[in-house]
């Protein structure tokens, strides 16, 4: 298994951290200073996996996220023709994937116009580069599967909820019988987001126990009332300030905690200090181990 550079940093800030508590002055002059490592740095989201460097929402880019170290990953949910949920971003398979020289009188090539069994014919790793052709679209059974023998955590999104009624129940179904609504998981490893307040709800409604998040940059009016089923606020990183951070901050969600902010997509170091120097919470990117690195995360 991955050791992790969380266990070698966070040990060495806490160390350096209690010793400066404790005045533990001979162990502290050999203690390693905790350098760039900033105990509240905000967490890192891998965005669709670590998919600046390795083709986006595949089962490669969570193991490469796992090889950075990074726990979390960010990931797309859809659902074929006959019901399966599966692992892509956009609603048609043409850009991500060889649809079009596989099955090329089917357009417009939409996701939900194709059964699983056909998806996973496809090549979803040659159009991102050649070292990964014949990598497939992952079933979210299959993704889940690989995150747990990772060791990973999920902030799971459902895409396009309009378009495939009942995906909430399903998607919570599923969670269930791959064991991820345990206490363990439920608890710590996963958090379910959508654009749509309505999904959320759905998910609230059906799992209350669950964490979730809403997409999008609500007014500060109107954060309240996102409040009664989301804990978390996940805005663009451009459209934020520290007074929308602080707002969300002063308001508990469904589970008596304070509200939360993750950001997204934030791809360069200086981008990833500025938010951070808003308070906010996570940052979500193509590039999580550049961003870890910028805000001093472990
Ligand atoms: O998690 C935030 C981000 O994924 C939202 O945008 O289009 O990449 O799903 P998109
Ligand atoms: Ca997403």
């Amino acid at each position: 298994m991955h050791v992790r550079p969380f266990t070698t940093a966070a040990a060495a800030a806490l160390l350096g951290l209690t010793l400066a508590l404790t005045g533990g002055s001979v162990s502290a002059a050999r203690t390693p200073a905790p350098g760039p490592y900033r105990l509240d740095a905000p967490e890192v989201f891998a965005h669709r996996g670590a998919s600046a460097y390795a083709p986006e929402n595949t089962l490669a880019a969570i193991d490469h996220a796992e090889a950075l170290g990074v726990e979390w990953m960010e990931n797309d949910v859809q659902r074929t023709k006959d019901g399966v949920l599966v692992v892509i971003h956009d609603e048609t398979l043409t850009r991500t994937t060889d649809v079009k020289r596989v099955f090329p009188g089917r357009s417009p090539w939409r996701v939900a116009d194709f059964t699983a069994e056909e998806i996973s014919r496809l090549d979803a790793g040659s159009w991102f580069a050649p070292a990964f052709a014949g990598t497939r679209i992952p079933t979210l059974r299959e993704y889940l599967a690989r995150l747990d023998s990772n060791q990973e955590r999920l902030l799971l999104e459902i895409k396009l909820p309009e378009r495939y009624p009942g995906i909430e129940r399903e998607t919570v179904q599923l969670l269930d019988e791959a064991g991820w609504l345990d206490e363990r998981h439920v608890g710590r490893r996963l958090v379910v987001q959508s654009f749509s307040a309505a999904s959320i709800r759905a998910v609230h409604a059906l799992r209350p126990d669950l964490t979730t998040a809403f997409l999008g940059t609500p007014t500060t009016a109107e954060l309240a009332s996102y409040a009664a089923f989301t804990d978390r606020i996940n805005p663009w990183y451009g459209g934020i300030d520290a007074d929308w951070v602080a707002a969300v901050h002063g308001l508990r969600g469904p589970h008596g905690r304070r509200m939360q902010v993750d950001a997204w997509t934030v791809d360069s170091a200086a981008a990833a200090q500025r938010v951070r120097d808003l308070g906010v919470d996570g940052i979500i990117s193509n590039k999580p181990d550049v961003v870890r690195d910028a805000v001093g995360g472990f």
